[in-house]
């Protein structure tokens, strides 16, 4: 294992909100000054639902946009597409045969996923988090910043870690990859339901903040944003019963750098609207900039994809050495 290796995915299914700024691609852009970064389109991943071809191609480049809008420097960093390196699908075949059909049966992602027809999911969808273990050991990464949503995937991928090297006895040959989530901005939700987490694929646009959203959209949705009746509490306790309340403080004191506390202090006994207009004011400063950045990135396609052939040969190079030791580990060299 490379000690200061991370790797982290985002599947280009369009829709980046908040919660993946937040939640993962602002950690990338804070990791990459120290540790050797693999920054993938986990392309792969979203065709376990069905992405229409032309709409995907668009998605696969907007998130390459969003990347380098966020601060990502790809000379610094491998930024590429998970399909552009065929080892990733090797590997996850692989896994496919070391994993157990009861691990991947827990899964809590599959089965929100696949709803109350899981006959009709995909094979794909059932088996992501194998595919997402073959993304992360490929490459031997020490360290895995992700939202909170994707803990249970990052456990399974530890678990067929420490099978592999058991059934072929290579004590150390995968180390345990370990997630980077903080705290504070785990998990994002919904701005229509205060316990539903903020999501690519919630029907309705205005439940969240998409990073392309200009000024007005962000205000009309923080103003339509979930509310209760009551006036702003003043303790954390009291807090933690409103979850819309908590959500939009933790979002307001992100941006401001102060604690929960300071701004349950901030905004005790005041009402829901005194909240919102400086919680848009803040988004508006923060996001919108974002917004112009990715529209003036996408622009230049060619770039775009300059950029995704460069991160694929620099990420075949490490994957292709992964596959050659792991197919003489399991006796597929002659
Ligand atoms: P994806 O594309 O659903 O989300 C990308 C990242 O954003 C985080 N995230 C959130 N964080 C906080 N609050 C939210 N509401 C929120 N919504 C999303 C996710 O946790 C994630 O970090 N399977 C992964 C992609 C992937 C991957 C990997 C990640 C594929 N291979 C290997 C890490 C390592 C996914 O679907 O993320």
């Amino acid at each position: 294992m490379s000690k200061n290796r991370v790797l982290s995915g985002v599947q280009p299914t369009g829709n980046l909100h908040l919660g993946n700024y937040l939640g993962a691609i602002r950690n990338f852009v804070k990791l990459q000054k120290d540790y050797e970064c693999f920054y993938m389109l986990a392309d792969l991943h979203s065709i376990t639902v069905f992405q229409d071809p032309k709409i995907l191609r668009e998605n696969i480049l907007e998130t390459a946009a969003v990347f380098i809008a966020c601060g990502l420097d790809p000379k610094k960093n491998i930024i590429f597409c998970q399909s552009s390196v065929s080892g990733h699908a090797e590997l996850a075949w692989i896994f496919n045969c070391v994993s157990r059909m009861g691990w991947l049966n827990r899964m809590t992602q599959f089965k929100e996923k696949a709803g109350s027809n899981k006959e009709k999911a995909s094979v794909g969808l059932f088996a992501y988090p194998n595919l997402m273990a073959a993304d992360i050991l490929l490459y031997k990464a020490s360290h895995v910043p992700v939202g909170e949503d994707q803990k249970q995937h990052l456990e399974l991928c530890r678990d067929i870690a420490l099978k592999f090297n058991n059934d072929f006895n290579k004590k150390d040959f995968f180390a345990l990859p370990e997630p980077i989530i903080i705290k504070e901005v785990a998990r994002i939700m919904s701005l229509k339901d205060g316990t539903k987490k903020m999501s690519k694929s919630e029907e309705s646009d205005s439940s969240r903040i998409n990073l392309t959203d200009d000024e007005n959209l962000i205000e009309q949705k923080i103003k339509k944003a979930k509310t209760d009746s009551g006036m702003l509490p003043d303790n954390l306790n009291d807090l933690e019963k409103r979850p819309e309340a908590k959500n939009l403080l933790s979002i307001y004191s992100i941006f401001k750098k102060i604690s929960l506390q300071q701004s349950i202090q901030e905004f005790s006994g005041k009402n829901f609207s005194d909240l919102k207009d400086k919680l848009s004011d803040i988004l508006i400063k923060e996001i919108t900039p974002i917004g112009k950045k990715i529209k003036e990135i996408k622009k230049d396609r060619s770039k775009l994809k300059d950029i995704l052939m460069d991160g694929k040969e620099r990420a075949n190079q490490v994957a292709r050495q992964t596959i050659k030791e792991v197919h003489e580990i399991i006796g597929l060299t002659l």
